[in-house]
C-alpha cells in the first residue's frame, strides 16, 4: 500500500512507460529500477535512487549535494591527499572566483520576460511550462567526430591513486561505461596500456601532455598514446611549472617523490634508455625507483613554458588527430590557438591551483567563444559541481565541459562505486535541468536562456 501511495502520487507517470503486464508494485518497481531500454536515460538514476531506498533500503554510497560530498571525502581521505585535490594557489582567491563566476550567472527558460528587472545582484530563473519534453532529451553531441551522448569529459587529473588504490582504472572504467571520454594525465598514477585496458575497447580516451624538455621523450610517450588508442592530444599550457601551493608547500607534500603519478614515465622505454635502468624491473632497487620518479617530474614540469614556435614538434607524431590546448583564459591566446592550426582550446586556470587572484574560468569564457566559435571547439572546465553548472556553460557556450574534483570525491567513496555515483548524478541533474527549462536537446541550450541581471 506505501509503494501504492508513493508510485500513485507522483513519481513513475513522470519517469516510466508503465509494462500493461505488471500484475504487482513490485512489478512497477522493477520497471523502474530496470527500466527498458527504449526509457532509459540519465534522470531514471533519481528513480533508482528512491526505488533502493524504498525497497531495499539502501542510500547511495555518497551524497548527492556537492558541499556535503567534499565534506564526506575529506573525513575518508588523508589530510595530505584531502588538501592536495582541495587546495590552490596563494590564498585560494582563484578558486573562490571559479565559484563566485557560476553564482553571479543564473538562467531563464524565459529571458524576454526578465527584462528590466532593477534588482542588483539579483538573479532569476523562470522556468517554461507546459513544453512538449520528452523524459529522455537528446543530450548528444558530436566532439571531434565523435557523436558523444553527452558533451562531458573527465578532466585529466594526475596522482589519482591518492584518493583511492584504484585511481585512474575506476575513473576510466567508469567513464568508459558512460562513452564519454576520459583523459590521461602525464602526472598519471596508471600507464597508457592498464588506463586503456580499464577504459574499455573502442572508449574515447584523450590524452593530455605536460610537455617533457626531452623531445626524444615527448615523441615516445606521444607514440605509446596513440598505439594504445588515445585519440584526442590535451597539451596542458598552464602548468610549466607548479604555482604556489600553499597547503602542499606548508607540509612539504610533493606525492611524487613518493613514487605516485610517475607511472608514464617507470614504463617509457626511452627513459629507460636515458637513465641506463628500468626502475620497474624486478631486479632494480629503491634508489633506482626514486630516481626515475623524480626525473619523470623534473622533464615534465620544467620550469620552461612551451611556445607556439614548437607546436609542429607534437604535429609530427600526433598527425592530423585534434590538438588542444588546455588553461586558456584570454581572447587573445584563443585567437593564436587559430593562427598556430590547433584544433580546440579549453578553457580552464586548473581549478585555481597555478595562479592565485585570477578571474573566474567561467568570466572568460563568452568572449573566447564569440571569438573563436566555428574555428575551434571550445572546451571548459573549473568549479563544475552540478548539473545546472553544466548547462550554464554550454548555454554560454562552450562545446564541451570537464569534470575534475566533484570525481575524485566520489573516488574516495570505495574507488569506482563512489565515482560512477558521482558521474551519474551529475548526469540526471543536467538532464533534469535541460527538461525542467523546457529543452529537448542541446540545441536549444543557448545563450538565450541564460540572464544576467544588473540593478
Ligand atoms: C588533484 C588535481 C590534479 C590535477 N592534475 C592535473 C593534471 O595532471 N593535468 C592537467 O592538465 N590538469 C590537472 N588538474 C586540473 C584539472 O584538469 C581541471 O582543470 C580542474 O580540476 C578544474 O577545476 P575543478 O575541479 O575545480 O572544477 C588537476 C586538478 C586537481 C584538483
Amino acid at each position: 500500500m506505501k509503494f501504492h501511495n508513493l508510485l500513485g502520487r507522483c513519481i513513475v507517470p513522470s519517469i516510466v512507460l508503465l509494462p500493461a503486464s505488471a500484475q504487482s508494485a513490485h512489478d512497477l518497481l522493477d520497471a523502474v529500477l530496470n527500466p527498458s531500454p527504449e526509457s532509459l536515460h540519465y534522470s531514471s538514476y533519481s528513480s533508482a535512487i528512491y526505488f533502493n531506498a524504498t525497497l531495499f533500503n539502501q542510500t547511495p554510497v555518497a551524497p548527492t549535494n556537492y558541499d556535503r560530498l567534499e565534506a564526506s571525502a575529506k573525513e575518508i581521505l588523508p589530510r595530505n591527499a584531502y588538501d592536495y585535490a582541495a587546495g590552490g594557489a596563494g590564498l585560494e582567491k582563484t578558486v573562490a572566483s571559479n565559484r563566485q563566476a557560476f553564482d553571479q550567472v543564473t538562467y531563464s527558460t524565459s529571458p524576454t520576460s526578465l527584462h528590466h528587472i532593477n534588482c542588483p545582484l539579483k538573479w532569476n530563473i523562470l522556468p517554461r511550462v507546459m513544453r512538449p519534453v520528452l523524459p529522455a532529451r537528446n543530450l548528444s553531441r558530436v566532439i571531434f567526430n565523435r557523436t558523444l551522448p553527452a558533451p562531458i569529459v573527465m578532466a585529466p587529473v594526475g596522482v589519482q591513486t591518492l584518493f583511492h588504490p584504484d585511481g585512474e582504472r575506476a575513473t576510466s572504467k567508469v567513464f568508459g561505461e558512460e562513452g564519454l571520454p576520459f583523459t590521461l594525465s602525464t602526472a598519471s598514477s596508471t600507464g597508457f596500456a592498464d588506463a586503456a585496458t580499464s577504459n574499455g575497447e573502442g572508449n574515447p580516451r584523450w590524452y593530455q601532455l605536460y610537455w617533457p624538455s626531452d623531445d626524444d621523450l615527448t615523441r615516445s610517450y606521444l607514440r605509446t598514446a596513440l598505439a594504445e588508442g588515445y585519440e584526442v592530444l590535451v597539451l596542458t599550457v598552464d602548468t610549466w611549472d607548479l604555482g604556489w601551493r600553499t597547503r602542499d608547500l606548508d607540509r612539504g607534500y610533493f606525492p611524487f617523490a613518493g613514487g605516485v603519478g610517475v607511472q608514464i614515465g617507470l614504463e617509457d622505454p626511452v627513459a629507460h634508455e636515458q637513465l641506463g635502468f628500468n626502475a620497474l624491473a624486478p631486479n632494480a632497487t629503491a634508489e633506482q625507483l626514486q630516481m626515475a620518479s623524480l626525473y619523470h617530474v623534473i622533464v615534465t614540469s620544467r620550469g620552461i613554458s612551451p611556445v607556439w614556435e614548437n607546436l609542429w614538434k607534437l604535429r609530427e607524431v600526433w598527425g592530423d588527430k585534434p590538438i588542444v590546448l588546455k588553461g586558456v583564459q584570454s581572447v587573445e591566446d584563443a585567437e593564436l590557438a587559430v593562427k598556430w592550426g590547433l584544433d580546440g582550446v579549453i578553457v580552464s586556470n586548473h581549478g585555481g591551483r597555478q595562479i592565485d587572484g585570477a578571474v573566474g574560468s567561467l568570466t572568460t569564457l563568452p568572449a573566447i567563444v564569440e571569438a573563436v566559435k566555428g574555428k575551434l571547439t571550445v572546451g571548459f572546465d573549473g568549479g563544475i559541481r552540478t548539473g545546472a553548472d553544466i548547462f550554464k556553460a554550454l548555454a554560454l557556450g562552450a562545446d564541451f565541459v570537464q569534470l575534475g574534483r566533484p570525481i575524485l570525491w566520489g573516488l574516495a567513496h570505495e574507488g569506482e562505486r563512489g565515482a560512477r555515483h558521482v558521474l551519474k548524478s551529475l548526469l540526471a541533474e543536467f538532464e533534469l535541468t535541460v527538461g525542467l527549462s523546457g529543452c529537448q536537446s542541446l540545441t536549444e541550450v543557448t545563450k538565450d536562456l541564460i540572464v544576467k541581471t544588473e540593478g
